[in-house]
């Protein structure tokens, strides 16, 4: 057996080399943001910052900035580069400005809809999705205000302008309007009358400020503001800050000021750095809300509430299956993938990991389809399987992470994840990016099959837009879901059990443990206790049951007891319905929101990532790097 790790063609392809050579990147994945209270002209300092940001999309760019007094702002469709010609033409005075690379989610990319937005006096960048954006624009529109875009930023540039209308200072209208904004958001916002003042607030998506020498920077990560400074100080979730160009002081959704601490960032040399977390594991585990809300925007339409036509060779009616084939986690978003193709688009689909797929000599027609799912794109097993499928004469489809990955080029359709970068070996946002995919496809599927009605397809859209604010949620359980870990990580074995998705969704939750931790766990049907596992249950292996109250939620409580009547004991993960219900003892409960049934397995994926993750923690394991671990595995 060969002991080295395999080589990591996947990390390499996104970042390039340590001397700065870019790899393959392909992931358009964010829209990036960027504010500057500076001293000197400002278009050239944000271009900069603009350009490291650039991977977090290219739909359009814009600049905005405070000219003779008046507020002044360039915009450009497509690439960074058109903004550098627009400025070069006419370029922008001022000291202080905004700027934006926008990644689009709502509206379609041109200049019209692209940042910043203007309201009187108020000028704008966003990332992220503003949820009540509809319920708001109504109400502005009732109130007299025109809409230029389709886009949900609009709405915010509105309600801080009314607030200023109605005589508020700018810091004041700010607080307000933010606090009428519901959903994932990094915002920076300037005033015409004060150029030194930039509010930026965070609600999910990443937001740095940086500290400068007579000049204070914001910025979506400590990467764009790496050239001026690397002193930064990270925004958590429903902060928001006043920015001026000697200080910066920040608040909490309630107007009290909070002390956040200013940390040296390593991000000049790196192209990515950990931010303030331990491990990249962390990291990845807490971009969720925002990658996964990036991922369903390229394939639903948050605005109309429809399933996006994607261009694909082959038509979801006139197949008569599907396979899909992947390695490891990937394999389990497959599994999962399965109950909802087969679920809301009566499309049957093989899946199997792909080391067994290509060798078992399954019958294929070439009138079918075939999903090959990998981060890297790049996987040694699933790229075989793929060609092979290939030979078959197959529609090939690729949900991969890595743009310009082998498997992507060898596709007939790239179906990407928008997870960013991914650098923990163990996968976390790249799974929750890969089942947002599938979701989003097996509602595609499920109207070209006639199984949906238009009706149907809104409210699973609605459903799967509120996917982002949920992970954020769960995610504010870190403390109970940490001190559960420590405990864990007292023992060798530990079994999951959950039904229907959450029968792979336990697999996934052995697989992250088994990895990081190294305790041995396995997943298992709840059903299928009674057929082996429950001879291993006694009070040195915990069962950890994923069970939110649903269809078959009693069928999962009755597994319960027969743990709980042979001493086991249980860690139960449910809503507050399911813990309201359940009649036997657990040792610990774990309660997440009530979620739509389509987007439960995303939501339930967070809490058994970070058991996993602060189990590993406490066995003092090497989280990003386990031993014999690879991620990119490019060996058979
Ligand atoms: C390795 C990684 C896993 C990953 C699997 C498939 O085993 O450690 O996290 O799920 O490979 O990788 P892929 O790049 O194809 O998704």
């Amino acid at each position: 057996m060969n002991d080295q790790p395999a080589i990591k063609e996947g990390y390499l392809a996104f970042y390039g080399d340590k001397a700065g050579n870019s790899g393959g990147q392909g992931g358009k994945t964010m829209c990036g943001i960027v504010g500057i209270v500076g001293h000197s002209r400002v278009t050239p300092l944000i271009l900069t910052t603009l350009k490291r940001l650039e991977y977090r999309g290219y739909d359009s760019a814009g600049v905005a900035t405070i000219e003779h007094g008046e507020l002044a702002r360039r915009r450009a469709e497509g690439k960074l580069i058109n903004l550098e010609r627009r400025l070069k033409e006419e370029p922008l005075d001022g000291t202080i400005g905004i700027g934006h690379t926008r990644w689009a989610t709502h509206g379609v990319p041109n200049e019209t809809n692209a940042h910043p937005h203007f309201s009187d006096g108020v000028a704008i960048v966003h990332n992220g999705i503003i949820e009540n954006f509809a319920e708001l624009r109504d109400e502005l529109v009732r109130d007299g205000y025109a809409f230029s875009s389709q886009t949900d930023t609009e709405v915010v540039a509105h309600l801080v302008a009314r607030e200023l209308a109605r005589g508020l200072k700018p810091v004041e209208a700010a607080h307000q309007a933010l606090k009428r904004l519901e959903g994932a958001f990094a915002l920076a916002i300037m005033f015409k009358g004060d150029e030194d003042l930039i509010v930026g607030a965070r609600n999910g998506p990443p937001l740095a400020v940086g500290h400068g020498d007579g000049e204070m920077f914001l910025g979506s990560d400590a990467i764009a503001l790496a050239p001026f400074t690397n002193s930064i100080t990270y925004l958590e979730d429903g902060d928001w800050a006043v920015v001026r160009r000697d200080s910066v002081a920040i608040f909490d959704i309630d107007g009290n000021k909070v002390e956040r601490k200013r940390q040296q960032s390593l991000s000049t040399s790196f192209m990515v750095d950990k931010g303030n977390r331990r491990h990249f594991m962390e990291k990845e585990i807490h971009e969720q809300p925002e990658v996964i809300s990036h991922t369903l925007a390229h394939y639903v339409d948050f605005v109309s509430g429809v399933s996006k036509p994607l261009d694909l060779p082959f038509d979801f009616a006139r197949i008569g299956r599907l396979a899909i084939s992947a390695c490891g986690t990937a394999y389990l978003a497959g599994l999962i993938g399965k109950y909802w193709f087969e679920r809301y688009a009566r499309l049957p689909v093989d899946i199997d990991v792909a080391s067994e797929f290509r060798y078992r000599e399954m019958p294929l027609s070439a009138n079918d389809a075939a999903f090959f799912i990998s981060q890297s794109g790049e996987t040694a097993d699933t790229l075989a399987s793929l060609r092979y499928c290939r030979k078959a004469g197959m529609k090939i489809g690729a949900v991969v992470n890595v743009r310009e990955s082998t498997m992507a080029r060898e596709s007939d359709v790239v179906l990407p994840t928008l997870a960013g970068p991914e650098i923990g070996v163990a996968s976390t946002k790249a799974f929750t990016c890969q089942l947002s995919v599938l979701a989003s496809l097996a509602v595609r599927a499920g109207v070209a099959r006639g199984v949906i009605s238009r009706e149907q397809e809104k409210t699973l859209v609605r459903a799967l837009s509120e996917a982002p604010r949920y992970a954020n949620q769960v995610l504010k359980l870190e403390e109970q879901i940490e001190r559960i870990a420590r405990e864990l990580s007292r023992y060798k074995d530990v079994l999951y059990l959950g039904r229907d998705t959450n029968f792979p969704l336990a697999m996934e939750g052995a697989l992250k443990l088994k990895e990081i931790s190294y305790i041995h766990a396995e997943g298992y049907a709840a059903g299928e206790l009674k057929h082996g596992p429950i001879a291993l249950i006694d009070e040195n292996m915990p069962v950890i049951v994923i069970a939110p109250h649903d269809r078959i939620f009693e069928k999962t409580v009755s597994n319960m007891q027969e743990v709980a009547a042979r001493g086991g004991k249980i860690i139960l993960i449910t809503d507050a319905k399911g813990a309201a219900q359940v009649s036997v003892k657990t040792m610990e409960t774990i309660i997440l929101p009530d979620v739509p049934e389509i987007i439960s397995p995303i939501i339930y994926a967070l809490p058994i990532q970070m058991l996993a993750y602060f189990a590993a923690v406490f066995m003092g394991t090497d989280v990003d790097q386990p031993r014999n671990l690879a991620k990119s595995v490019t060996v058979e």
